[in-house]
């Protein structure tokens, strides 16, 4: 029988301390600098902090336009409103899909003033074909993330892909991405087939984890990019270890990216400027 290689850690990212929106601390563990690798992937940041201050401000209106982004909440509440009309809560557990395609102009707000507010957002980049599309707003409540259980006690919610035959709720998307909550016993092993060619990366939640057959671990606040082909196999230390997986099709596009707009070419991003400014999000 033939034996599928394990897929290792190409590139470990460590995340950088920064803010965004009014003064939201993040932790940014991906951005448009590693745009080639990373594929279709573009930035992705955690907010977790269980003082007001670092979160209180939120993510006053702003646009977007060219591509994803991905909110996957972990704790607390923010309240979502854009300039087409959805609102949404996202609580613990909930994702939102957000097709910014040609324009959208959103906010995010904490809708508490203490406690603990954590989760993720990751932008899924959109192939040249659908930048210019109609924006889709996509709110999936916690109870619409199916969960397995396997029998060694790992628990994997499915926010889009499939794992073991169960899908994820997230709309078909041209990258065909997959993106996996996964939480992994003390001492246990964890199996995926990847979609060959897909570009993956295993980000570490909780725990520390060892990853194919790479020496070093992947900790919290750390992202391993990995290496091209293979499936993925993911070892949990003494602890019980929690991770996300999130893997997509490259587009092989070239990107042009200011700010909120990622775009083809430099043309498209100083017409998507324009068109911001003339109130034609
Ligand atoms: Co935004």
């Amino acid at each position: 029988m033939s034996h599928t290689p394990h897929r290792n850690i190409a590139l470990l990212l460590r995340g950088q301390a920064t803010s965004d929106g009014a003064g939201v601390r993040l932790t940014r563990m991906l951005d448009t600098r590693l745009a080639a690798q990373a594929d279709p992937f573009l930035l992705f940041d955690e907010f977790r902090s269980d003082k007001a201050d670092d979160y209180i401000g939120g993510f006053p209106p702003h646009p977007h336009r060219g591509f994803e982004t991905v909110t996957y909440m972990m704790a607390g509440h923010m309240r979502h409103g854009d300039n087409k009309g959805n609102t949404g809560d996202l609580g613990p557990g909930s994702a939102q899909w957000m097709t910014a395609a040609r324009g959208i102009v959103h906010e995010e707000r904490p809708s508490q003033e203490n406690g603990l507010m954590w989760g993720y957002q990751l932008w899924v980049n959109l192939p040249s074909t659908e930048k210019m599309s109609d924006p889709v707003y996509q709110d999936i409540a916690p109870q619409n993330i199916p969960e397995v259980a396997l029998p060694n006690g790992t628990r994997v919610r499915v926010i889009t892909g499939e794992f073991n035959g169960t899908r994820g709720p997230v709309r078909p998307r041209p990258t065909e991405p997959i993106y996996l909550d996964v939480s992994l016993p003390a001492n246990s092993e964890f199996d995926y087939a990847l979609p060959p060619g897909h570009t993956a990366f295993v980000h570490g939640v909780s725990g520390e984890l060892k990853v194919g057959d790479s020496p070093q671990a992947v900790r919290e606040k750390e992202m391993a990019l990995l290496s091209a082909q293979g499936d993925l196999h993911v070892q949990s230390g003494d602890a019980p270890a929690r991770f996300l997986v999130i893997a997509g099709k490259p587009l092989r596009e070239q990107i042009a990216h200011y700010g909120p707009f990622v775009m083809n070419t430099r043309e498209e991003i100083m017409q998507a400027a324009r068109d911001f400014e003339a109130g034609r999000f």
